[in-house]
């Protein structure tokens, strides 16, 4: 048995308001005590999206009654919301940035927009960007001259991964996430992933070439924070017309990393930095007293979607074989999971912003 201290999910999409369906508070906050998450960030691309201070409000009402882990709520970056968005920097886990492709309505092309939000969000605080390739570049160098940190969200790319040394090795403030889809799935897996439905390998960024995904693990130095970018959507939706893209991660990334663990492809030190001691420090987040993970390193098991507490009912590793299984969470000296069943109620999570 490992113990290990409470995981924190920088990305997660938790779908509540407007698509409960997919996923709400109280599901997606289970299916993070399940893989030994404590805390979550969530992203703002919700419906509404979650952009000033009534959609803030709104959200924080859901996620104060239903939450059963720790969390906060990310802001969006709209095109004219850059004053208020900093007006309420305090209460929210970050500023999110849209610059690619994703789900949702939030997204700013125009990089005079994305200057506003870098003049006034407060400078102690993070801002996140989805910012693929050159878009990547063009907001490093944004964070170069106003001299303040970016964290880039799931990097998948070997350029990306080799810009990113480049730029920390000139001291510019850029940290950045990869997650677990990118590190175990390359496009060649797609066809197994789909079983004959495309939509079912749809996610932003697409999975990339092995060579990308070799870049990523040959400097592992770089990734500041594993993350899951937990997307969840049916795979009635997947299996549908339009296919949104995005995987759900939440009770696959300890799993699979444990696996890479056992394999002797990371250390649990490396793990332990890139899911709570770097994602603490990037997000000014609080410690959690009294608050572990019982992992049964030796537990070798299949992955199964039916097993899980995410209401979207997929995974894209399905049936995978892994080493290494959550038994117990305790959260702030309680018990939270145990053996596959969540023992607190929601509204047991707390806002960690308040
Ligand atoms: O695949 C993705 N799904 N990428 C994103 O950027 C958004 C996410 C979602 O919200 O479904
Ligand atoms: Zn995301």
């Amino acid at each position: 048995m490992i113990k290990l201290p409470g995981l924190i999910d920088p990305h997660v999409h938790l779908r509540e308001p407007g698509a409960t369906h997919k996923e709400d508070w109280d599901s997606g906050t289970s299916a993070a005590l399940a893989g030994g998450v404590t805390m979550v960030l969530a992203m703002p691309n919700t419906k509404p999206p979650i952009f000033d201070l009534p959609t803030l409000d709104l959200v924080l009402a859901a996620a104060h009654t239903k939450a059963r882990c720790d969390y906060a709520q990310f802001l969006g970056a709209g095109p004219d919301n850059a004053l208020i968005a900093a007006s309420l920097a305090s209460r929210s886990a970050g500023l999110k940035m849209y610059l690619d492709s994703t789900f949702g309505e939030l997204r700013l092309d125009d990089m005079t927009l994305w200057q506003e939000h870098f003049k006034r969000w407060p400078k102690h605080l993070p801002i996140v960007a989805h910012s693929e390739s050159r878009s990547m570049a063009a907001v490093i160098l944004m964070a170069a001259i106003y001299d303040r940190p970016v964290h880039i969200a799931h990097i998948s790319l070997k350029e990306e991964i080799l810009l990113i040394k480049a730029a920390k090795e000139r001291g510019i403030k850029v940290t950045c996430e990869v997650c677990p889809h990118h590190l175990f799935l390359s496009r060649d897996d797609i066809p197994g992933i789909s079983q004959g439905h495309p939509g079912r390998g749809e996610v932003r960024p697409r999975l990339a070439t092995r060579e990308d995904v070799a870049a990523l693990w040959e400097n592992l130095e770089v990734i500041d924070c594993f993350a899951t970018d937990h997307a969840p959507h049916t795979l009635a939706e997947k299996d549908g017309d339009n296919p949104p893209p995005g995987f759900p991660g939440l009770e696959t990334i300890l799993p699979l990393l444990l696996t890479a663990v056992s394999s002797g492809r990371l250390t649990l030190d490396d793990l332990i930095l890139r899911m709570m001691t770097n994602p603490r420090k990037i997000f000014h987040l609080p410690e959690q007293p009294e608050t572990w993970v019982e992992v049964d390193e030796k537990s070798s098991y299949e992955i199964h979607a039916a097993e899980m507490h995410s209401r979207c009912g997929w995974t894209p590793f399905e049936g995978w074989q892994v080493k290494g299984r959550v038994q117990r969470v305790v959260l702030r000296g309680k018990e939270a999971f145990l053996d596959g069943k969540i023992l607190v109620n929601p509204g047991f999570g707390h806002n960690i912003r308040v």
